[in-house]
C-alpha cells in the first residue's frame, strides 16, 4: 500500500506558448484520477504562469528562481514575484542548470533555502553523468548534492520538498535507466536521507521522482517501483495526450 501521494511534473524548459498551456490544462481536466494519490505540477516558462491556473490536482511550478529576495539582479525573478504568479513549486539543481548555466552545488543550495523559507516547495534534481556512473562513482556524486543543501538546512525546509533523481545520461536521449536501476538508487537516496539528521524525519515521507526520458510506454513500469513516487518529465510533457498517459499510468500504479 503506497503512503506517498504521486508527483507528477512537466519541466517545459523553454517550450511551449499559450495554445499548449491552454490545451494541457483541459487534457489534464478531462482526466478522472484520484487527486489525494496523484499530485500534477506543470513547470512553463515564466511567461506562461498566469496563463495556467492552480486547480484541484493540478499545481503550478517555476523552473528557476534566484536566491536573493529581490535587487539590482537584471533578468531574474524572486520567490516572492513567483508566489504572486501562482507557483507552489521550483525547480532547482536541474542538470542544464548546473552544466549550461554554471550553477554549483552551493548555489543550488543556496536557492533551495530561498524556495523553502519563502513558503514554496523545491525540486531538488540529483544525478550523475554516464562517465561518473561508468567510473562507478554514482552514489559519491549524488551524495555530494544532497551534502550541500542537506549542510544549509534545517528539516522545516525538507518538509514539502521533492527529489528527482535524473541521471543525466538519460535526459532527453531516449536512455531511460531501467526500473530496477532507478529504484536501486532511489532506495539509495531515501536511506541516505534517513541517515542525516536534519532529513531524518521525513526521509519516509519525501517524494523522490525519476527524470530522464519518461514516456508512456515506460512510466507504469518505473512507477511501479516502491521508491519511485512518480516523474519529473520534459520532451514528453510537451504533448497533452503523451503526459495524460504518463498520469494515467500512475493512476494504474495506484490501483494495483
Ligand atoms: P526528458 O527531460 O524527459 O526530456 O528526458 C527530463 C528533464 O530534463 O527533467
Amino acid at each position: 500500500m503506497r503512503t506517498r501521494q504521486y508527483f507528477i511534473a512537466a519541466n517545459w524548459k523553454m517550450h511551449g506558448d499559450s495554445l499548449l498551456a491552454t490545451a494541457m490544462q483541459d487534457a489534464i481536466a478531462g482526466l478522472s484520477y484520484d487527486h489525494s494519490a496523484i499530485e500534477t505540477v506543470i513547470c512553463p516558462p515564466f511567461t506562461l504562469l498566469n496563463v495556467l491556473h492552480e486547480r484541484d490536482g493540478l499545481a503550478v511550478g517555476a523552473q528557476n528562481v534566484h536566491q536573493n529576495a529581490s535587487g539590482a539582479y537584471t533578468g531574474e525573478i524572486s520567490t516572492a514575484m513567483l508566489k504572486t504568479a501562482g507557483c507552489r513549486y521550483v525547480i532547482v539543481g536541474h542538470s542544464e542548470r548546473r552544466e549550461l548555466f554554471a550553477e554549483d552545488d552551493a548555489l543550488v543550495a543556496s536557492k533551495f533555502v530561498a524556495i523553502a523559507q519563502a513558503g514554496l516547495r523545491p525540486i531538488l534534481c540529483v544525478g550523475e553523468t554516464l562517465e561518473q556512473r561508468e567510473q562507478g562513482v554514482t552514489e559519491s556524486v549524488l551524495t555530494a548534492q544532497l551534502d550541500a543543501v542537506i549542510s544549509m538546512t534545517a528539516s522545516a525546509d525538507w518538509l514539502h520538498a521533492v527529489i528527482a533523481y535524473e541521471p543525466v545520461w538519460a535526459i532527453g536521449t531516449g536512455m531511460t535507466a531501467t526500473p530496477e536501476q532507478a529504484q536501486t538508487v532511489h532506495q539509495f537516496i531515501r536511506q541516505y536521507l534517513a541517515k542525516q539528521s536534519v532529513t531524518a524525519d521525513i526521509a519516509d515521507s519525501v517524494r523522490i521522482v525519476y527524470g530522464g526520458s519518461v514516456k508512456p510506454d515506460n512510466a507504469q513500469s518505473l512507477f511501479a517501483q516502491a521508491d519511485i513516487d512518480g516523474g519529473l518529465i520534459g520532451g514528453a510533457s510537451l504533448h497533452p495526450q503523451d503526459f495524460t498517459a504518463i498520469i494515467c499510468a500512475a493512476d494504474g500504479c495506484v490501483k494495483e
